[in-house]
């Protein structure tokens, strides 16, 4: 049985970051988050907080909250990270220069051994490893959000990430009580090309007037099982960030990515799926 590196280093601590330390930490794991001082610490360790005690109150968590906090360190920069961190994750924001920046920063701090990931959900793994030294040891962990409850992450492999760390990260992540699928490192990965194109195409249908937006829903949930249909799964990822990916798969991957006008329509209109209270459906 693997288990997950004794010391793992976060950086940016949001919803995301929050969500991979805490699961770090209930694995055991000294985790260190790096985020932009201040308040950004004080808001990454409470949201980490909040998810331990959320984790205990369902029975999810071995062993007790106040230990897997005492695990926990706030730093200002990577720079800081011990040099004995075996992994660093980065969960900053979706700009490749800050990408770039932070995970060049770690790679210094960090012994040649260590294995450097992102958590990048669209950008290029290929090109965030060429501003590396060492791109044999980097590769893309692509956490699902809430990132305690989510069973997925795609293990991105970029060509030259060394092939020893496909084995390696897979094993932590099974650790975590999680399940990896390898994927090579191209637009949308395999989980957003899939469920873009899904999406997209149920909005089409929607344009189209094939059937409204509960009927094919219910479709795709009583018919193929998916847990949520692809028009409500859009409400709520939010129309605006699922217009924003199918730009960028429209660019790299070609026609079968372009938006629909009513996709266009609905963010312009403001009606970003769950987070206004109105997408494809409506909720309180
Ligand atoms: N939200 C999702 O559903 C989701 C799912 C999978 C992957 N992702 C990816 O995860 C990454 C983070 O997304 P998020 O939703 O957690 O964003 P977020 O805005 O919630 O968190 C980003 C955090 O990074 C911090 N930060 C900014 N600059 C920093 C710096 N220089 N050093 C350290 N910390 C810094 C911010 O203070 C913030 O807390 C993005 O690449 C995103 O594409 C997001």
């Amino acid at each position: 049985m693997s288990r997950v590196p004794a010391a793992v280093g976060v950086i940016g601590g949001g919803r995301m970051g929050a969500g991979i330390a805490q699961v770090f930490l209930a694995a055991g794991a000294r985790v260190a988050v790096v985020e932009a001082g201040g308040d950004a610490a004080q808001a990454a360790h409470n949201r980490i907080a909040d998810g331990l005690e959320e984790a205990a109150r369902r029975g999810k968590l071995d062993g007790d909250v106040a230990t897997a906090l005492g695990r926990l360190t706030l730093l200002d920069s990577p720079t800081e990270l011990d040099p004995a961190t075996g992994l660093v994750v980065e969960a900053v924001p979706e700009r490749a220069d800050l990408k770039a920046e932070v995970l060049r920063a770690a790679e210094a701090a960090v012994g040649p051994e260590a294995v450097l990931a992102t958590n990048t959900s669209s950008l290029s793994v290929t090109e965030l490893a060429a501003a590396l030294e060492r791109p044999a040891r980097f590769l893309g962990l692509h956490f699902f959000n809430p990132v305690p409850a989510s069973k997925l992450v795609e293990v991105v492999v970029a060509p030259e990430t060394a092939p020893e760390l496909v084995g390696t990260a897979g094993g932590w992540v099974r650790a975590l009580g999680k399940t990896d699928v390898v994927v090579n490192d191209s637009p949308g990965f395999a989980s957003s090309r899939l469920g873009v194109l899904l999406g997209l195409e149920a909005i089409r249908m929607l344009e189209e007037g094939v059937a409204d937006a509960e009927a094919i829903d219910t479709a795709m949930e009583l018919g193929y099982r998916h847990p949520m249909g692809p028009l409500r799964s859009t409400d709520l990822v939010g129309l605006d960030v699922r217009l924003a990916i199918a730009e960028y798969l429209h660019r790299t991957l070609g026609e079968r990515f372009a938006p629909p006008q009513l996709l266009r329509d609905k963010v312009a209109a403001g009606e970003l799926g769950r987070k206004t209270g109105r997408g494809f459906h409506t909720y309180d």
